[in-house]
């Protein structure tokens, strides 16, 4: 089981690589949790640092979850950069569905296996390059807080666009998508962040995909931060979009 207390954080000196950064990262930030913990995810003792993200991050989970339930058919699922798989547990409660979960971060795709034990549900260590999906199709495949480590966008919906199955979709959500104007500010404010913590390689990780990249995309935004149902109701700071596989 993962003890918050005693998870040793490595240094930015000795992890060089994507999957350590990231780990040491979400370490510093809190964002380890015991299997107790995720459990019970996106239920938080509102105690905890990040409860407040979580409240948003539940209400967006319910939203896909129920969007997804009213198709009221069965349904491969694919969870790109799944973490430690609180989503992909619950996708795997819509009746019929089978999901998969993909991650590179094998530390908490390990306690993803450990705390999720459903029949519908698999988790895979790795990225795309590893070919197990290779002959599958997928009627959803979902990016949750995960695009913005994958770059470019453009190759990567693509490429996902091939692994649909006919009418399926793709979702994004609980990431930011920026314009000509903002892009620039929020790299310096990520580059500036990583580096107040030490973790400045991890910079080089996150991309500040912009709105424009998905023009040549049959795409639909659900939900749009900037929208003003959302700020007159304080709703999600986040975007929710979906991809077609068609052709726009
Ligand atoms: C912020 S976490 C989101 C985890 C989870 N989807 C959630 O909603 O809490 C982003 C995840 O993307 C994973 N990731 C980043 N690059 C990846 C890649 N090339 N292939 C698979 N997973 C990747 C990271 O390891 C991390 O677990």
């Amino acid at each position: 089981m993962i003890q918050q207390e005693t998870y040793i954080l490595p240094t930015a000196e000795t992890v060089p690589d994507f999957e350590s950064l990231y780990l040491a990262v979400r370490g510093l930030e809190q964002r380890i949790y015991t299997d107790e913990q995720l459990r019970q995810l996106p239920e938080i003792a509102p105690s905890h640092v990040h409860y407040k993200e979580w409240q948003i991050r539940k209400r967006s989970a319910e939203r896909l979850v129920s969007y997804l339930a009213k198709k009221k058919k069965s349904l491969a699922i694919l969870e790109i950069g799944c973490g430690n798989g609180w989503l992909a547990a619950k996708l795997a409660g819509l009746k019929d569905a089978r999901v998969f979960a993909l991650d590179v971060n094998a530390v908490e795709l390990e306690q993803a296996k450990r705390v999720f034990k459903k029949s519908n549900l698999q988790f895979f260590e790795g990225d795309f390059s590893n070919q197990y999906f290779v002959g599958l199709k997928f009627d959803v495949i979902v990016f949750a807080a995960s695009i913005q480590y994958f770059s470019p966008l453009k190759d990567i919906l693509t490429k996902m666009q091939g692994y649909l199955a006919d009418g399926g979709e793709i979702h994004i959500i609980d990431s930011n998508f920026y314009t000509e104007q903002t892009t620039e500010g929020a790299r310096q404010r990520t580059f500036d962040y990583y580096k107040k913590i030490s973790y400045p390689q991890l910079a080089a990780h996150y991309f500040h995909h912009r709105l424009d990249e998905l023009a040549g995309f049959n795409h639909r935004i659900l939900s749009n931060p900037n929208g003003i149902k959302n700020r007159l109701l304080k709703g999600s700071p986040f975007y929710w979009v979906r991809i077609n596989k068609d052709a726009a």
